[in-house]
């Protein structure tokens, strides 16, 4: 497994950053069979496995179960599991206890967290010994807020992100997602802060990238983000292999002698 302290490294020496999200055994299995330096168990999955349409009905028991298949399916590689909506927001005390809790049951080695209000929890989960990665920009957690749009356009907006990417950083944060802002922001907060930025919607000039594994590969995707670039097409390949087994059965084409069990026969 990767240390922690890789990804610093990794700015420093300028070699970008690679993350998507899994949510499963066979996505975590590819994941780290292509070389991904990092998986982050988003609670994107509340949308992309679980049919919701945010992430907000996504709860603590959802995120423990697909991390731990997420680690039997990548053992040797870092993985990031979100905290979900609601189980940060309460009292500090309350909110470090799910942060250890998360962190302990899923075996992950570090969660994260988004916004810019919790940097006490941020504080307080480091100093236990739990690493944690910020989000800022695009939250989706609050997008019933914001929408899903482009975050920070303004110049206020903009100065106050580098404040809070700052003040992530100050508290222990260990790596720092961007989603959804000016690529020229995102480069400013790349170059003050020394930790790594890594963007999703942010533009080419951060430490890494990380996209959602049913974006990357259009596997149940109906219309995909301006940002993400697709590189297969499960959705066609998957359902075209499922047509030809329908049509293979209604054939009784399907089973053949191939896949049939026989009884031995014994000589007489
Ligand atoms: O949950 C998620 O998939 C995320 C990414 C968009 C970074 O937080």
């Amino acid at each position: 497994m990767k240390a922690t302290s890789d990804w610093k490294q990794m700015k420093k020496e300028g070699e970008k950053i690679t993350m998507v999200t899994a949510y499963d055994y066979p996505s975590a299995k590819q994941s780290e069979a292509a070389g991904m330096d990092t998986i982050l168990v988003g609670d994107s999955l509340g949308m992309t496995v679980l049919g919701y349409a945010s992430t907000v009905q996504v709860t603590m028991d959802d995120m423990i179960h697909h991390a731990r298949a997420v680690r039997r399916g990548a053992p040797d590689t870092y993985v990031v599991v979100d905290m979900p909506f609601g189980t940060y927001h309460g009292n500090v005390d309350d909110s470090v206890q799910n942060a250890l809790d998360l962190y302990q049951a899923t075996d992950a080695n570090a969660i994260k967290l988004e916004g810019a209000g919790c940097i006490d929890i941020i504080r307080r989960a480091v100093a236990a010994g739990v690493p944690v990665v910020a989000h800022l920009g695009l939250t989706p957690q609050s997008v019933g807020v914001t929408g899903f749009r482009m975050q920070a356009s303004d110049e206020a907006a903009a100065m106050q992100l580098i404040q809070d990417a700052k003040a992530v950083e100050s508290a222990g944060a260990s790596m720092l997602v961007l989603e959804a802002i000016p690529s020229d922001l995102a480069e400013k907060v790349t170059a003050v802060l020394g930790i790594p930025t890594i963007g999703i919607g942010a533009g080419v000039n951060v430490d890494g990238q990380v996209l959602v594994y049913h974006d990357v590969l259009q596997y149940g995707t109906e219309r995909l983000p301006k940002f993400v670039r697709p590189y297969a097409d499960f959705n066609t390949a998957g359902v075209q292999g499922l047509k030809s087994y329908v049509a293979a059965v209604k054939a009784g084409e399907f089973p053949d002698e191939s896949t049939t069990y026989k009884r031995k026969v014994f000589e007489e």
